[in-house]
């Protein structure tokens, strides 16, 4: 049936069974392989025989307490809010600093959970060109007057490119307002970038008062649910601002402690960043020899845009032929996908060198 989702009866991984074939997995965004981590599986199936499904709302289980001081320890803050889901988030948070800004400035491409928290909150929203600071800068200058507190929200890494924000630009925007914030969904950054996988904040050097990050357990880390990073006062505001922690059940017992697991292991192999930026190079270096224009960056998010002789549907039909699977994009098919078609090329830390030259090699064959 058209559009039906592809039926993955495997763990997801750098080879994975999909639709009844063993391919190369390239698509997703679980970029250390880890929701397939025999370790991940053992802690979700352990905890669902010991705790059961969930807590239905009115309590936490032991694995709900675990996730959070292991996400805690994990991105070095002092508490951590949970919740339903890493779409979630984005609200969570602005509901907790709706008091702290009166006109908010979003990337014109921010993720759709960015775009509906902000119409939830319900103050005034002006857009930005996507990636553009100097745009930022002459709406901030036009927009913000008479006292008025200014929020920038932005994805620290877009989810169908893997663009990055240009945070610093961003900060120094802000800089010429008195308690202008900076927001994050950095749900594709967290666990990925940063030295120490922080993140966008430690990736661009931006720890600072008026830097908020919220994200999602859903991607690098193997598990699911939002997360909403910070101090304890920032916790406490979460509580009494937002109905998302007392409204929405958690995630499930299994997803709390697959997501437990998952942090613990990254925290325990730094290898695994070491892997995928090694991976993310050789993709994007053997790509680039193949004509594509890609920027030098350490994400594992490779988004390949068409050449007037090239129809990348096409490709992607290529190289599903020979079981490669890659995600293809048509214009605007996604919140920050470009007015042209591309092909998303999602790179993981567990891809060996044999699968990324057979990429590279289909790849050539093909455009
Ligand atoms: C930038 C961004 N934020 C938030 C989310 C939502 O996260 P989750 O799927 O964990 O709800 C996504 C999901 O794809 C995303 O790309």
């Amino acid at each position: 049936m058209e559009n039906e989702p592809a039926r993955m009866s495997s763990p997801v991984g750098a080879r994975a069974t999909v639709n009844g074939r063993t391919v190369d997995y390239f698509c997703g965004t679980s970029y250390f392989g880890l929701h397939g981590h025999p370790q991940v599986i053992a802690a979700a199936r352990d905890a669902l025989a010991t705790y059961g499904v969930g807590t239905a709302t009115a309590a936490w289980s032991p694995a709900h307490a675990d996730v959070v001081e292991e996400t805690a320890r994990y991105l070095g803050t002092e508490a951590v809010t949970y919740v339903a889901s890493g779409y979630l988030a984005p609200l969570v948070l602005l509901q907790a600093l709706s008091d702290d800004y009166d006109l908010a400035f979003a990337d014109a491409a921010s993720h759709y959970g960015i775009l509906d928290a902000l119409r939830a909150v319900g103050k005034d929203v002006v857009l930005f060109r996507h990636l553009d600071p100097d745009d930022l800068a002459r709406r901030l200058a036009l927009g913000i007057h008479g006292g008025k507190r200014p929020l920038v929200v932005t994805d620290g890494v877009f989810p169908s490119t893997g663009s990055l924000a240009p945070l610093r630009a961003y900060v120094d925007a802000l800089a010429r307002y008195p308690n202008g914030l900076l927001c994050i969904d950095d749900a594709h950054a967290l666990g990925v970038i940063g030295e120490t996988g922080r993140g966008s904040v430690e990736y661009h050097g931006i720890d600072a008062t008026g830097v908020y990050v919220c994200g999602t357990l859903s991607k690098a880390f193997g598990g699911a649910g939002g997360i909403v990073p910070g101090n304890e006062a920032l916790a406490a505001r979460v509580r009494r601002a937002s109905r998302v922690p007392s409204g929405a059940s958690l995630p499930s017992v299994p997803d709390a402690a697959a997501s437990a697991m998952g942090l613990r292991i990254l925290s325990l192999h730094p290898e695994m960043r070491q892997a995928l930026w090694t991976n993310v190079r050789l993709v994007r270096d053997g790509l680039r020899t193949l004509g594509f224009d890609l920027a030098d960056t350490p994400i594992p998010i490779v988004s390949l845009r068409g050449r007037r002789s090239i129809n990348l549907l096409r490709v992607q039909e290529a190289l599903a032929r020979r079981d490669i699977l890659v995600h293809h994009a048509p214009p605007h098919g996604y919140s920050d996908s470009p007015s042209v078609e591309t092909l998303r090329v999602a790179v993981f830390s567990t891809h060996t060198p044999e699968q990324l030259d057979r990429l590279i090699d289909a790849v050539r064959r093909a455009v």
